[in-house]
């Protein structure tokens, strides 16, 4: 059975729909991120699972429990807001011991849970710190222990990691990770950040203006976009028109002097989505011109003129030449690396 289950759940401010036909069933043990552009309803949907929120529509349940008529304080689970506020005026230890202390936990066991919270954010020693005297990194690592010292059946972050430079923002999702798998701790992460809900989640809900695009483990959404905004989001993508033409019972993809074997039960206009780094120069292929080249450290960027419009390539820098920019090119890569969708008709 699954944890926690979302059911056709909306949400609507007046006239605006901000949430649509959301349904989601998520396990025990799995590591989920809502990923999607700024506005697109991430915030409102975890605001409802929290409980800060009322559905309009739909239904939430929690271990098959009704979650909409629960009171956010019953729900029992840990919350990280997209402004991690902790209290200013509390140590670091009394933000944690925070929501132990509501739930009348004793004071030894408060204690020694603190301590270990603290402890498994990489804070032991800070106990007695205030927030203003941590730096953004450390008063974000204090609201994880908070939220995960009381032992939540889902974790909710709300972009939990925002506020802090790539560098620093990349550890802690490393962290992060190694928290939630040592636990086995349910968690939705909100993220508009393609990068980081690739590296943490098992799965991804991609979602757009308050509808859900995709749901898919991050090489199914990367590898097979639903769709070209899912594709587009999720990395560079190069995007092709072609035809499914028949002869001789044999189905091919073609676009001007370029062919392909088409797929089992591809026909009509299709649209072929091919990533940067999957493509090489080769002696025949799409044929182009490479207008621009780019020196990236570990690889190449190439910018081409082709047949079917303009591309881009990326080939990792091995110490080999590469052509240049005003070279005659052609683009290969392998059937296996497209992924094909009906175009939809203009
Ligand atoms: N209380 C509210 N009243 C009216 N409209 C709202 C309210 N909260 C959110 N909205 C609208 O609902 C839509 C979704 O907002 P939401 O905060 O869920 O987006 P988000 O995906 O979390 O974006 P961001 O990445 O910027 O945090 C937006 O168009 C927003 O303007
Ligand atoms: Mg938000």
């Amino acid at each position: 059975m699954s944890l926690l289950e979302l059911d056709r759940v909306g949400k609507s401010f007046g006239p605006n729909t901000a949430v649509e036909e959301f349904s989601l069933a998520v396990t025990k043990g799995e590591f989920i991120s809502f990923l999607g552009p700024s506005g697109c309803g991430k915030t409102t949907t975890l605001q409802m699972i929290a409980g800060f929120l009322d559905p309009s529509h739909g239904t939430i349940r929690l271990e098959g429990k009704d979650l909409v008529a629960m009171p956010p304080a019953k729900r029992g689970l840990g919350i990280v807001f997209q402004s991690y506020a902790l209290f200013p005026h509390m140590t670091a230890a009394e933000n944690v011991a925070f929501g132990l202390e509501m739930r009348k936990v004793p004071r030894d066991e408060r204690d020694e849970r603190v301590r270990k919270a603290l402890a498994l954010v990489g804070l032991a020693g800070y106990e007695g710190r205030h927030p203003r005297r941590m730096s953004g990194g450390q008063q974000q690592r204090v609201a994880l222990a908070r939220a995960l010292v009381i032992r939540p059946s889902v974790l909710l972050l709300d972009e939990p990691l925002s506020n802090l430079d790539a560098r620093l923002r990349e550890d802690m999702q490393i962290e992060l990770r190694q928290i939630q798998r040592n636990l086995g701790t349910t968690t939705i992460l909100v993220t508009h950040d393609q990068i980081e809900a690739m590296s943490l989640s098992d799965r991804i809900v991609v979602m757009s203006k308050g509808k859900i695009e995709q749901i898919g483990t991050p090489q199914q959404v990367y590898e097979q976009p639903a769709s070209a905004f899912v594709a587009q989001f999720l990395g560079k993508t190069n995007e092709f028109a072609a035809e499914v033409e028949r002869t001789a019972g044999l189905a091919r993809l073609v676009a001007g002097s370029w062919s392909a074997p088409a797929p089992a039960g591809a026909t009509g206009t299709v649209t072929i989505s091919v990533r940067p780094e999957r493509i090489s120069f080769g002696s025949s292929g799409l044929a182009g011109r490479i207008t621009s080249r780019i020196f990236q450290g570990n690889h190449w960027l190439f910018q081409c003129d082709t047949e079917c419009g303009p591309a881009i390539v990326i080939r990792q820098n091995d110490g080999q030449p590469q052509p240049d920019q005003g070279e005659t090119v052609h683009l290969i890569w392998q059937d296996s690396d497209m992924s094909l969708r009906a175009s939809v008709a203009a």
